[in-house]
């Protein structure tokens, strides 16, 4: 009998997914829940980017591709940041293309990827409070240190509060907007000083900006470039790739999660080193979906995004008035505070939630507190409509 105690890595062991895992398994037994806890969109992946796809399976187009992306994919993302973001990407380099810009599988891939080449044992990373659950993880993984921010109750990662925690052991800061579990929108001003404190300091920031096209019209801002109004980033105030890592992605915008593809952009020296660790791990993001979304950006999403804008206001709508709920500016989640009167936590909460046959996730999943809980919106109107009924009507108990 092997001694699994003496073989599992104390990286693993130290890893509790107990907390999702729980509602998870309470959520199994309900017959007909109400699912407000799921990550991902609720409509199929646009026609052209499906064609695509099938298209490069028919054409054997199957095999591994470079590590650092098709050239075509890596082309219209170098475009589509020139054109977005004023950066200047060499669209045409030779022989795998500007060194600044890698694929890779799913943004999880580039956020793993960055943290490996940058973070040594007791390295430091800065991350926001609540979080989306990889971040401290990705420490763990290193043996650095995660350095939580609180920044309850706006969810804002401001340059104010960041700055006291900055030492000499801090690596990269990680902002994440608009955020999970929040989808609360980081303002240009914010992004500026942030960049600003991170120049200063002499510290990376990286940019999460996984939700980026699902930014709401009332947080964007206006831009020099062809698409006016914009989601605030620190990648269009830095201007360049020079200081900033942006890390994006296509499975929560396209409606591919599955299809494991993100990107990130920034400093030919940290793009390179992502690279020679891509090569002996991950290899290269899944090909023949490379050439699926080299089609996402010519796809209109802009009725996708007023539907979820829709959808938050509902939300606002019927919980603003039981209890206090940061406007999300962009994704499709909220996170409301149990209300105080009720004096429970929001693991106990959740568990009330699970019985009304309603499914959401503590903040307890997402943070050192356990006062919120996270809504998805993602999900048909009247299954939303019902869910909030229930939620309003518990929340008022
Ligand atoms: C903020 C954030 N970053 C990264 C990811 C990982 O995304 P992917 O599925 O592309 O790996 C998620 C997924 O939920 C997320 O919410």
């Amino acid at each position: 009998m092997l001694d699994f105690d003496r073989l599992i890595a104390e990286r693993a062991r130290s890893i509790d997914a107990s907390g999702i895992r729980r509602v998870f398994d309470l959520g199994a037994k309900l017959a007909d829940p109400i699912n407000l806890s799921i990550g991902q969109p609720d409509f199929p992946v646009p026609e052209p980017i499906k064609r695509a796809a099938l298209q490069a399976i028919e054409d054997d187009r199957n095999g591994y591709t470079v590590t650092q992306g098709l050239p075509v994919l890596r082309e219209t993302v170098a475009k589509r940041l020139s054109d977005e973001l004023g950066w200047s990407l060499d669209l045409g380099a030779k022989p795998t293309g500007d060194p600044r810009l890698i694929i890779t599988s799913g943004t999880s891939g580039s956020l793993l990827l960055a943290s490996m080449a940058l973070l040594n044992p007791g390295d430091e990373m800065i991350i926001p409070d609540p979080y989306f659950p990889m971040y401290p993880q990705l420490a763990r993984l290193t043996g650095a240190t995660p350095v939580l921010c609180d920044t309850y109750p706006d969810f804002r990662l401001t340059a104010e509060r960041v700055e006291p925690l900055i030492t000499d052991r801090t690596k990269f800061v990680l902002l994440n907007s608009p955020g999970n579990p929040h989808g609360v929108v980081a303002t240009g001003k914010d992004c500026r000083e942030l960049l600003e404190l991170c120049r200063d300091k002499g510290v990376l920031l990286i940019s999460d900006e996984i939700y980026d096209e699902f930014c709401f019209d009332d947080a964007r801002e206006p831009t020099d470039g062809p698409f006016g109004p914009m989601l605030p980033s620190p990648a269009r105030e830095a201007g360049s790739a020079e200081d900033v890592l942006l890390i994006r992605g296509f499975g929560k915008t396209y409606a591919c999660t599955g299809w494991r593809l993100g990107y990130a952009a920034g400093p030919a020296r940290i793009i390179e080193e992502m690279a020679k660790l891509q090569q002996y791990t991950f290899v290269c993001a899944p090909a023949p979906l490379q050439l699926g979304v080299a089609e996402a950006f010519g796809c209109d999403m802009d009725p996708h995004v007023a539907e979820y804008k829709g959808r938050r206001d509902l939300v606002l709508d019927r919980l603003g008035q039981a209890t206090d709920i940061a406007k999300p500016g962009g994704a499709f989640y909220a996170f409301p505070q149990v209300p105080d009167h009720l004096g429970i936590s929001a693991q106990e909460f959740v568990e009330r939630c699970i019985e009304r046959s309603v499914l959401v996730i503590p903040g307890g999943v997402f943070s050192t507190r356990d006062t919120h809980f996270r809504i998805s919106y993602a999900t048909d109107r009247r299954s939303l409509e019902r869910g909030l009924d229930a939620l309003a009507e518990l929340m008022s108990a």
